[in-house]
């Protein structure tokens, strides 16, 4: 068995790769996206791939406008349309306005992308109801309302063939974590695993409609939601030992995902989970042991 090389080593040798911006291939165009959670981290590369491969994008934020703004400037410089659109996923009314503006702009959305999620992260005795709650709030129920609105939105327009084979597409952004189980991140694993049987369960129940549901599910993605897991080398050594590929994932990476489970590429595709997570999931404990 190989030794796992050091930080500085990896990240030279086995660099993702690099895709150029603004693709030519607009697999997208025509369709309309709403992309949750889209000022930074994996929320951000998602609205920048869909709005790359030709889609208008409504980037929905909590914070920080600024930041938001930037996604959707990069997103317009491509030719898409872009607005910025504010709201707490985890509050009904904030999700209702949200849907309200985003089709009074773009007149239907056509793809979501439940992307906002948080960890709120402690010992399990210690965790308490409000760490739980927010988590729960933000990563599960934001997600059940998000869906619950495009699927209204979905049934009202039905199929429009000029612009996709589907009357519409929800990627529920997950984690390694809907099927890893995570000590010290109880409630954020939880959440995820709520995740991955709502989006089957509703993936069964709309397919007739012709909407198509499915997730991603990231493992260890360079993103500010975990910097201590990548940013020292000793951390990064740790951490390639989960990871059979030997090198963390990008941001960019889930964005592509995102638009091939968005395009018409992914047509018979629904209820699946695609893991984006250079084999996280594969046991690598078992690289050895067992
Ligand atoms: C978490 C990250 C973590 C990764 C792999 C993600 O869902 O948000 O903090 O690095 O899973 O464990």
């Amino acid at each position: 068995m190989p030794s796992t090389p050091d930080h500085k080593f990896i990240s030279e040798t086995f660099p993702a790769p690099v895709m150029p911006a603004c693709s030519i291939i607009k697999l997208l165009k025509g369709q309309k996206a709403l992309v949750t959670g889209a000022s930074s981290g994996i929320g951000r590369a998602v609205a920048i791939a869909l709005g790359h491969a030709g889609a208008d994008v409504a980037v929905n934020f909590v914070s920080g406008p600024d930041a938001a703004e930037e996604v959707a400037a990069e997103i317009r410089r491509c030719g898409a349309q872009a607005i910025t659109v504010r709201g707490d996923v985890g509050k009904e009314e904030d999700v209702e306005a949200m849907f309200a503006r985003v089709i009074a702009e773009f007149g239907t959305v056509d793809v979501l992308v439940n992307n906002a999620g948080i960890q709120k992260d402690a010992p399990f005795h210690e965790l308490t109801l409000a760490q739980w709650q927010r988590v729960i709030d933000v990563n599960l129920t934001g997600q059940f309302l998000c869906s619950r609105a495009a699927v209204r939105e979905f049934r009202r327009r039905g199929v429009n063939k000029e612009i996709s084979c589907a009357a519409g597409k929800i990627i529920c952004v997950s984690s390694v974590h809907d099927i890893i189980p995570w000590a010290g991140h109880v409630n954020y694993a939880a959440s995820k695993g709520g995740v991955a049987m709502m989006m089957k369960s509703i993936a069964q129940e709309v397919a007739p409609f012709r909407i198509r549901v499915n997730s991603v599910s990231p493992g260890a993605i360079r993103t500010p939601i975990n910097t201590e897991a990548w940013n020292t080398p000793g951390a990064y050594a740790d951490l390639l030992k989960l990871i059979p590929y030997k090198r963390i994932g990008e941001a960019n990476e889930i964005g592509r995902a995102a638009v091939w489970l968005a395009s018409d590429e992914s047509d018979y595709i629904t209820g699946t989970t695609l893991y984006v997570d250079g084999g996280m999931t594969l046991y690598p404990g078992f690289e050895t042991g067992g």
